[in-house]
């Protein structure tokens, strides 16, 4: 996988300004932090996660407020200082050639983009394209897919609302049929999650819409066993990876889903307003676009790219966006994140009055989680972390999950995750 990464550099690092160039911390102390991040490569990812060192140096490329301590990074994540000053040069570079750029320029560099992003997220160029988000993405499958009265849908009901809300619109325009499954907080074992969308098929079931990494709990579900089950049922799958890239280390071919979206303002730290939307290569053709195309063949990815005029300089900053993660590496963001949320969690696991709705399994976990604390509603915890402890979350109150949600990002320290854990301790005892 590094020699992959490196070959990406070397092969688009010339397309755009190099993170070097852009940083606003001073270029020494740019040029040191880039040598030690480096130097430090040939190390685990298990010892760097731990390395507090390490991540402090990793937070001086992050300008966080100091007014709060933020522990929701899920809604989106703060892109690092030098993806924003490259963002701000291309904004000042697009807007002095205004339409001469959009006319020769964009589309070279907006394609160079795509063939980086297919290379990290592990798919051709022919089955991507760049969005907004992952709504965007994944309900032009959701509303493109040809479904007939009384066809099925399977989908659970801790999946985004955005999506749920797309195949509410299919079940009222189209009369489809959806059926919502719950799933375990606490799964003992893969298989117990695959048998809830198992039990759930019928004859007429075409499709099921599979979270990858559930954002109010931070469960990752094993999205592999699910598509293969499902296919053996020629049931086809669409996965929602919105909180999965740039958080945990996969890659889309080996989920084999058919259909998958992310938002690169997420775990990616790309600015506001990208997205992916995936469709395997087989299956482009029976997809109706959202926006109507007649540029392309039915079996063309690009049909499903006619956006119209968009801010087209957010997109090419992606590619600074995957440089900056690729001096940390996609292994140590996620085995860091894990830590983190282990790292609090255990804290208060045995503590009276503390209920943890995430699993403690490696293999299930993120570094996202949610806690709550009984007898005080999602939204009452949340507004006393905020007043009382300056502590910023998100309450979370679903028919599956009741707490608020801590997403920790690179900046956050164990001092911080302390200071919850103190909070969250005292205000459990009142
Ligand atoms: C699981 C999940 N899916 C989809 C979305 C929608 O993302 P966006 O608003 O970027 O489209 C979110 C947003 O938080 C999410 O958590």
């Amino acid at each position: 996988m590094e020699n992959s990464r490196r070959s990406f550099l070397q092969k688009f690092g010339t397309l755009s300004v190099s993170p070097l160039a852009l940083s606003t911390l001073p270029d020494t102390e740019w040029d040191q932090l880039l040598s030690y991040l480096n130097r430090q490569k040939q190390r685990s990812n298990q010892d760097i996660a731990r390395d507090e060192a390490y991540w402090r140096e990793v937070a001086k490329a992050y300008r966080v407020s100091p007014d709060f301590i933020n522990l929701e990074n899920g809604y989106y994540s703060m892109a690092a200082w030098p993806v924003l000053e490259a963002q701000w040069q291309h904004i000042q570079r697009v807007n002095q050639i205004p339409s001469y750029y959009m006319r020769n320029y964009q589309w070279d560099e907006r394609n160079a983009v795509t063939a980086a992003l297919a290379e990290f997220a592990g798919c051709t160029v022919e089955e991507m394209v760049v969005c907004r988000n992952t709504t965007e993405a994944l309900d032009t499958v959701i509303l493109g897919l040809d479904l007939d009265e009384g066809d099925e849908a399977i989908m659970s009901n801790q999946d985004y609302g955005s999506m749920l809300a797309a195949f509410n619109q299919r079940a009222r325009r189209d009369k489809i049929v959806n059926r919502v499954i719950s799933l375990p907080l606490h799964p003992k074992s893969d298989e117990e999650i695959v048998d809830c969308f198992e039990k759930a098929i019928t004859p007429r079931t075409k499709v099921m819409h599979v979270t990858h990494l559930i954002n109010i709990t931070g469960q990752v579900l094993p999205v592999r066993k699910i598509c293969d089950m499902a296919h053996s049922y020629g049931v086809e799958v669409i996965c929602d990876s919105a909180h999965a890239l740039g958080h945990l280390d996969f890659k889309i071919r080996d989920l084999d889903c058919d259909y998958w979206g992310t938002s690169l303002h997420k775990w990616v730290g790309a600015p506001l307003g990208s997205g992916i939307l995936f469709v395997k290569k087989e299956k482009i053709a029976q997809v109706w676009p959202l926006l109507g195309d007649d540029g392309f063949p039915e079996d063309d990815i690009r049909k499903f790219q006619h956006f119209g005029t968009l801010p087209v300089t957010g997109h090419i900053s992606i590619m600074d966006a995957l440089k900056f993660q690729d001096t940390i590496g996609i292994g140590r963001k996620q085995a860091r994140l894990r830590y983190l949320k282990q790292y609090w969690t255990e804290q208060l696991k045995d503590k009276p009055g503390i209920i943890i709705n995430t699993p403690w399994e490696e293999e299930r976990s993120s570094g996202i989680a949610n806690v709550g604390v009984e007898n005080l509603s999602p939204k009452e915890l949340a507004d006393r972390l905020m007043k009382d402890y300056k502590i910023f979350t998100v309450a979370i109150d679903n028919e599956a999950v009741k707490g608020i949600r801590v997403t920790p990002h690179l900046y956050t320290s164990l001092n911080e995750l302390d200071q919850l854990v103190t909070a969250l301790t005292e205000i459990s005892k009142t």
